[in-house]
């Protein structure tokens, strides 16, 4: 993919549905009773691998571009698959289908393609262990064998990592535990799982703690059909959003875009580097709020010194960091990321992906083990390599409109994971 440097970006853009979102809802709707109809779910690989294991579960799903409807099967409903369960390159749907498949009477099988297959499950494994259901794994990671039991133990647990995929995995196999199962996070992830669980009439009770944010669902829990419509994607967005920002005389808008406070600390960083974002249009979609956004580039954003994002929030605004790395380059003072360790076992080793492309192109960089630096730099045209991670290649394809000279994308079709159509959108916006 050849891309060329962009003067400004203007138009209004419609995002996919979000992903996060469109994997809960079409799992919910799986194990929910009765017919639900799912509008505006993410087109992107990813959802399409979790509507075929389920599917192979023996869930109805008819689909027609972005509408699906689910027969739902009812909590414990699932029927053995007739052979492996292949999640593709998704985690999310790995991590969350592993939740419900420790809590049915029979075998299952997941796999996934090479990275996913690199990726760390034993953080699912232990508590669907300490829940009683036997799961052989390569050395923690897939293909994962999971014999399941019904009902399963329940548990308190704590969780080490900051992952929603984990906490969803937790309360998902509490759906079929005998009891109340409760999850405790000392970090907050996207809430989207409590939040779709509600929309199917389900009870979620949170509280907070001192130990942080405590979330317990209760087992052999009925859940009802829903019709709804995915929000898009503030994730797939932000690609644009930046794209815009950093090129002055540009404007964008986009419609109908999901901004869970779990999710949209990416808006408050933009503003704080002196991107120009409003919301207009604010309601409600499926238990999410939405807003249409427009964004305004004013050139070079201005900050004195390099802006660092570190701590809590870096957990909410996770799969924007590649794109905000190249933002670094825009600005006065530059971009440090810390506390990030979590994207060394992305669908990619992000970190290492982002300093060598954003070296690759000249830009000022510098690893270290839970984040980067990156200074202003004039980035330079040149090849890249999306590392088979949709979110570098899409970066990338931003920092080439920012660059001098051409920029070639290696392996760019894994953009296709979370925004088929990616490429023809930008160039459609683009004024050069
Ligand atoms: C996701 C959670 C995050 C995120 C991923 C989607 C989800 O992963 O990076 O793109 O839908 O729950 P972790 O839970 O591993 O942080």
């Amino acid at each position: 993919m050849i891309i060329r440097p962009a003067k400004s970006i203007n138009g209004v853009v419609t995002v996919p549905g979000d992903k996060s979102i469109s994997h809960r809802a079409a799992i919910i709707a799986s194990i929910a009773e009765g017919e639900s109809r799912i509008e505006n779910l993410s087109t992107g690989e990813d959802c399409a691998s979790t509507i075929r294991c389920l599917r192979q579960l023996g869930v109805e799903i008819d689909q027609d571009d972005t509408t699906v409807v689910v027969q739902g099967v009812g909590n414990g409903g699932f029927r053995k698959p007739d052979g492996p369960l292949d999640c593709g390159n998704s985690g999310t749907t790995m991590r969350l289908l592993a939740g419900l498949l420790a809590g049915q009477d029979f075998a299952s099988i997941l796999t996934g393609d090479g990275s996913l297959c690199r990726r760390p499950m034993s953080r699912i494994i232990e508590p669907l262990s300490s829940m009683g259901a036997e799961i052989d794994s390569n050395e923690g990671k897939a293909p994962l064998s999971i014999r399941g039991r019904n009902p399963l133990r329940t548990t308190q647990y704590m969780m080490p990592v900051a992952s929603a995929q984990v906490k969803s995995c937790v309360l998902f196999a509490g759906l079929n535990a005998d009891d109340k199962t409760t999850v405790i996070e000392p970090v907050q992830t996207r809430d989207h799982t409590e939040r779709m669980l509600r929309g199917f009439g389900g009870e979620v009770i949170v509280t907070e703690s001192a130990e942080g944010r405590i979330i317990s669902v209760q087992g052999r829990m009925h859940l009802s059909a829903k019709d709804m419509t995915i929000p898009s994607d503030i994730s797939s967005a932000t690609f644009f959003i930046v794209a815009a920002a950093g090129r002055e005389g540009s404007t964008l808008e986009f419609p109908n875009v999901g901004i869970n406070p779990t999710r949209a600390e990416i808006i408050e960083v933009l503003r704080e580097l002196g991107a120009e974002i409003e919301l207009s249009d604010v309601g409600e979609s499926c238990g999410e709020p939405v807003a249409r956004l427009k964004v305004s580039g004013r050139g070079r954003p201005k900050c004195e010194d390099a802006a660092k994002i570190t701590g809590k929030r870096i957990a909410n605004l996770i799969d924007e960091i590649p794109i905000l790395a190249v933002l670094g380059t825009q600005i006065e003072g530059g971009i440090e990321i810390r506390d990030a360790a979590e994207l060394r076992v992305k669908e990619s080793d992000r970190i290492a992906a982002i300093v060598e492309n954003l070296r690759r192109m000249a830009a000022d960089v510098e690893e270290f083990d839970d984040g980067f630096r990156v200074g202003r730099s004039q980035l330079i045209g040149a090849e890249v390599d999306s590392f088979g991670d949709h979110r570098i290649a899409m970066a990338f394809a931003v920092a080439g409109l920012f660059a001098e000279g051409d920029t070639i994308i290696k392996n760019p079709e894994c953009a296709d994971i979370s925004f088929p159509g990616f490429y023809e959108l930008l160039e459609s916006v683009v004024q050069r």
